[in-house]
């Protein structure tokens, strides 16, 4: 084996930096720059020879042989060191290109939209009460009057009948209307299936108002309705709230106020807590200062229904309630304008998550 480089010779040292620096220089991928890594400086190089050759030195030579050879490992070191992070960049670089797709080219699919925010909303309702065990039930949007008013205590001189908000339909005398809420249902599912009965029923209802920000003539109800023995509206109360926290979260807070129907006794309003100002703006434009908004009427089921479809309303009690959809996705998802859910348009839709 040759002798090794003598760790005083300067010239030789510098030939071998420029040796390595020149290998290294070469070296085109990372496995090159390995090889020459160990040629140029592992154990068995020249410079590792030579730095070996340090200690058979007088000592007084040692101190001038190690910085000469100090040098030209840091040279050699940088050099390699350097070449690695070019190395290594053009590599990621290269590996990126290779997995680069133009994500702007046009696809072969077409949108195929996306489904109306009301309708999921109804079947996520649906789903709290399957999940309670409740059954859900359809019924006739055009209704026999009958069934939109009479069997729901409204009297026949009952202003309600004649309200400028009912859709009457043709010809004058065919009984029939569009029905104006869900309520209907309640006597159709307890004249087909009797009691005892929990049944909720979402759907469409019809009134003659202007479509504006807040109104439209098409809308949607879920009604409820329980009559089973030793019902109260206790139970009213427990079955909406925790139908408030399915739809608004854990927080909702609701309120129940004394108000008016045909066919409930007692009946009240169930009022949700604001949830912009939760009650302490009074200029809060949500609730109007009031701190509370409106979601929906409910009651203990008239004795009177009850007789109208056939229920004893000694042995059995009810209640039900009539919550509006439309506000229910205002609420629930901030929706401050009604043209955006009955336009249509795929953009809002796809707001939701909903895209099929
Ligand atoms: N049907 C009522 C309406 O359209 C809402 C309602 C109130 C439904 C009280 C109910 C109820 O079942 O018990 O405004």
């Amino acid at each position: 084996m040759l002798e090794p480089v003598s760790p005083l010779d300067r010239e030789a040292l510098a030939e071998l930096a420029t040796a390595a620096l020149a290998a290294v220089a070469g070296a085109v991928s990372l496995d090159e720059l390995a090889r020459v890594r160990r040629e140029s400086a592992g154990e068995q190089s020249p410079l590792a020879r030579a730095n070996r050759a340090i200690k058979e030195l007088p000592p007084l030579d040692r101190a001038q042989a190690g910085k000469n050879l100090g040098a030209v490992k840091q040279q050699v070191f940088g050099a390699i060191a350097a070449r690695k992070e070019e190395l290594e960049a053009a590599a990621a670089a290269s590996r990126l290109a290779g997995e680069w797709v133009d994500v702007t080219l046009p696809t072969g699919r077409a949108p195929v939209g996306a489904r109306q925010p009301l309708e999921v909303l109804q079947e996520r309702i649906a789903d709290v009460f399957t999940a309670m065990g409740w059954s859900i039930a359809e019924g006739p949007e055009l209704e026999a009057e009958w069934f939109n008013f009479d069997a729901l205590n409204f009297g026949p001189d009952h202003p309600a009948r004649q309200m400028q908000d009912t859709f009457f339909v043709d010809p004058p005398g065919s009984n029939l209307v569009l029905r104006t809420h869900t309520s209907p249902v309640q006597a159709r599912v307890l004249l087909s299936q009797g009691v005892p009965c929990y049944v909720a029923v979402p759907g469409k209802t019809f009134r003659t108002d202007e479509l504006d920000a807040t109104h439209t003539p098409v809308f949607h109800q879920v009604e409820g309705l329980a009559v089973d023995r030793g019902l109260t509206m206790a139970h009213l109360r427990g079955s909406l709230d925790h139908l408030a926290r399915a739809m608004f979260g854990e927080g909702a807070t609701t309120r129940l106020r004394p108000s008016f129907f045909p066919f409930t006794e007692p009946s009240a309003e169930m009022d949700l807590l604001c949830f912009v100002c939760q009650s302490k703006d009074p200029t809060c434009r949500t609730c109007g200062g009031s701190g509370w908004i409106e979601w929906g009427g409910c009651g203990m089921v008239d004795p009177n229904v009850l007789i109208a479809c056939g229920v004893d309303p000694t042995r059995y009690q009810g209640f039900a309630f009539g919550m509006g959809i439309e506000r229910t996705l205002m609420f629930r998802n901030g929706v401050a304008d009604m043209h955006d859910m009955v336009e249509g348009d795929v953009r809002f839709s796809l707001n939701y998550g909903v895209g099929i």
